[in-house]
């Protein structure tokens, strides 16, 4: 029988691949970094076969590290970067280009042209999405316009786009099947969250000819086998999902009300609202959450802040005052409070629920007896007060109290981000004993559509926590700060014209 589910976790910097057994712990976990192309300074592009390369290569190796072969493997899931762009030749499998990241900003101008154009409500009320170059759409726009003879051939049915889901799916299964799922598939602005169907309107808002699609299929559904060649014999593939979205069912979410938030270079904070999409007054995202085979898929509110642990890196090789990230928390601790020091890590403008792109990182409060410690203190801070804020408005859209955040990235192991944490929003903070909770949601919808778990009461006994920090400040004093944050925040706003 087969013992475990082989995750696989395709990231914006590195391709992972992670073994779970059927108590859902950790046997092992292979990961590989590649590279980061950056032909202008709003481009950013991944080369798709490297890309490739890195996730079969840590897959077999994984495998082969701890003597097992695909019979040993219940079902693949995957997890992957979201919004990432690829547009690839059907008959070759061959990319017609570099694939554009999410976090690439070349379509901006074309995007301000669409929302001046008068279409951000249709937009908004079919995808959940504002109009932004984070998603696909432009991207593929800007690929069909951009490289020769593309349009026509994507009109010809000749060329398929996808993100990187359809394109590992395609890889593993010699180019069989060209699906995506509903969470991947709602990120490329030209899903209706309403139905899960590509929307004609918005596909021709966005110049995309729908013959170059892939199929929307369920989170978690066997898609098809792999190649037999690439693991030895044949495995099944057993579920997709956006990282995001893979570790709300990772932390098992799975209740209106239950939230995540994932510190990394940003936040990505998301909130189960249950089987009903919300349009957001509060300039939140609505996005699918997940979706079983022949049922009706969840949804969540999403709040991406850009800057969280980025800004303990720029102490680091910025400023200078800490060696290593690992020193901030113990700096930060030396001193009992921030000494009247904020810091807002708006160092690439304000995401959620703010959207200032020309806002700047600001550090203010200084005095004579502030120290780097302070500083410090303030950075961590400022991470949680910038979740805070996104927590407050999906309060706010959703019209339901968080009973407590559920936490997990790298920065979920400092204990004193977690407890400021808990002390501002004044709720408990949760960090469960696997931290991978990514790879893990995606080893949950493999698992569940291949029988490896039989239910989501087999997986609930899964997710176990590590630490829960209560709240301990006194409410006026966290009503104080947060006051004293707001003020830091306005004053971050507007800066760079
Ligand atoms: O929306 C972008 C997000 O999915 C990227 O996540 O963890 O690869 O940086 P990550």
């Amino acid at each position: 029988m087969s013992s475990v589910i082989l995750a696989m976790d395709q990231g914006t910097t590195s391709s992972r691949a992670i073994l779970f057994d059927r108590a859902g712990s950790i046997l092992g976990m292979s990961q590989q970094e590649f590279t980061q192309h950056f032909p202008d300074t709003d481009r950013v592009e991944h080369d798709a076969e490297e890309i490739w390369e890195s996730q079969i290569g840590v897959a077999r190796r994984v495998l082969a590290d701890h003597g097992l072969t695909a019979a040993d493997v219940a079902a693949i899931g995957i997890t992957n970067q979201r919004e990432t762009t690829l547009v690839w030749d059907r008959a070759t499998g061959q990319p017609i280009a570099p694939a554009i990241v999410w976090q690439d900003r070349r379509t901006a101008a074309k995007c301000e042209q669409l929302r001046q154009a008068g279409h951000a409500d249709v937009v908004q009320k079919k995808t959940g999405l504002l109009i932004d170059s984070y998603f696909c759409a432009t991207k593929i726009d800007w690929l069909l316009e951009n490289v020769p003879g593309a349009r026509q051939r994507a009109e010809a049915g000749e060329l398929a786009f996808g993100t990187i889901d359809s394109w590992l799916i395609w890889k593993l299964t010699g180019g069989r099947v060209h699906v995506t799922d509903v969470t991947n598939a709602s990120r490329t602005m030209l899903m209706n969250i309403h139905t899960g169907i590509w929307d004609t309107e918005l596909l021709k808002i966005f110049g995309v000819p729908t013959q170059m699609l892939p199929e929307i299929r369920p989170s978690s559904e066997v898609y098809g086998e792999t190649e037999p060649e690439l693991f030895g014999a044949a495995i099944k593939i057993g579920g997709a999902a956006g990282d995001q979205q893979s570790a709300l069912f990772g932390q098992n979410c799975t209740q209106p009300g239950m939230a995540k938030n994932t510190y990394g270079t940003g936040c990505f904070a998301l909130m189960n609202i249950g089987d009903q999409p919300r349009t957001s007054t509060c300039k939140l995202l609505t996005t699918m959450a997940c979706q079983f085979a022949d049922q009706p898929p969840s949804y969540a509110l999403e709040g991406s802040i850009f800057i969280a642990g980025a800004i303990v890196q720029w102490l680091r090789d910025g400023l200078g005052i800490i060696d290593s990230a690992d020193e901030i928390e113990a700096l930060a601790a030396s001193v009992p409070d921030n000494g009247g020091v904020y810091v807002v890590p708006a160092l690439a403008g304000l995401g959620a629920p703010h959207w200032d792109a020309y806002a700047r990182g600001t550090i203010l409060g200084l005095t004579r007896g502030t120290t780097k410690a302070h500083i410090a203190r303030a950075a961590l801070e400022g991470i949680a007060f910038q979740v805070a804020d996104v927590l407050d408005a999906m309060k706010q859209d959703a019209d339901v109290p968080i009973a407590e955040l559920r936490v997990d990235g790298g920065a979920a192991a400092n204990n004193l981000l977690m407890q400021f944490q808990a002390d501002i929003l004044r709720v408990p903070v949760i960090r469960p004993k696997v931290i991978e909770t990514t790879a893990l949601g995606a080893a949950y919808l493999a698992g569940l559509s291949s029988g490896f778990w039989t239910g989501c009461d087999d997986i609930a006994d899964v997710w176990q926590t590590d630490r829960v920090f209560e709240p301990t400040m006194n409410a006026d004093e966290a009503a104080r700060l947060r006051t004293r944050w707001s003020e830091a925040l306005d004053r971050s706003r507007d800066w760079e014209q």
